[in-house]
């Protein structure tokens, strides 16, 4: 597969399996090499990964994000908040991507005249990670979406996982065996999106 075959197989896959179609060590391996390669500002590494697997990737969805949901969404509207839910618990596991503020701050005060834009570059930093992560599982045919029940979730995730109080939770990759292929998705066309100049 070329580059463009592999950031074209990825979708954002809903309907997933707790089957993967590599071993668990294969896809630890996976992300811990993307997160290695990825660049950051001033090659500052602020970006942090914990893989669930198995049963701590349900109880993320089970016993985390399900109850707290529960207490904020009427209980009439809550069946279909429930089924995208248990959705997600049906996979194999989660990536939760943190920002480790220490090192950002740190880099303000190390170069004062770009810290308006440190945190902007930081987003930018794990925004790049989360996508290389996201193209290197569809590579190996691992489904995955990007969600984000930050910062509803984030003393509950840090007190049961032993998460540093300084990392700040940006987002939750659930991943897992594709159940049902994803329909064709609409884009516009790079004319619209593209311009070329010379
Ligand atoms: C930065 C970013 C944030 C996203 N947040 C969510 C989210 O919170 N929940 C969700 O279901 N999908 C989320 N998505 C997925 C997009 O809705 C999806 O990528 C887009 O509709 C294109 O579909 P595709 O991923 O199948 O190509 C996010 C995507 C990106 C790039």
């Amino acid at each position: 597969m070329s580059y463009l075959d592999i950031i074209n197989r990825r979708r954002s896959v809903y309907a997933l399996s707790d089957r993967l179609p590599i071993s668990e060590d294969e896809l630890v391996r996976t992300v811990e090499d993307v997160v290695v390669a990825t660049p950051s500002p001033f090659n500052v590494q602020s970006g942090r990964a914990v893989v669930l697997l198995g049963a701590q990737h349900r109880a993320l969805w089970d016993e985390i994000v399900r109850p707290t949901l529960e207490a904020i969404v009427p209980a009439e509207s809550f069946a279909p908040t429930a089924e995208k839910l248990a959705g997600f618990a049906a996979g194999a596991g989660t990536v939760l991507f943190f920002e480790n503020r220490p090192a950002v701050e740190d880099l303000k005060a190390r170069f004062p005249t770009y810290a308006a834009a440190f945190d902007g570059f930081a987003e930018h930093a794990l925004g790049m990670i989360e996508v290389n992560v996201w193209n290197a599982l569809a590579e190996k045919g691992v489904g995955a979406s990007l969600q984000h029940y930050n910062p509803l979730i984030d003393d509950a995730v840090k007190a049961r996982w032993g998460i540093p109080a300084q990392w700040a939770l940006a987002s939750q990759m659930v991943f897992g065996g594709i159940a049902a292929p994803m329909a064709p998705i609409d884009k516009l066309p790079a004319s619209e999106r593209v311009r070329v100049i010379r």
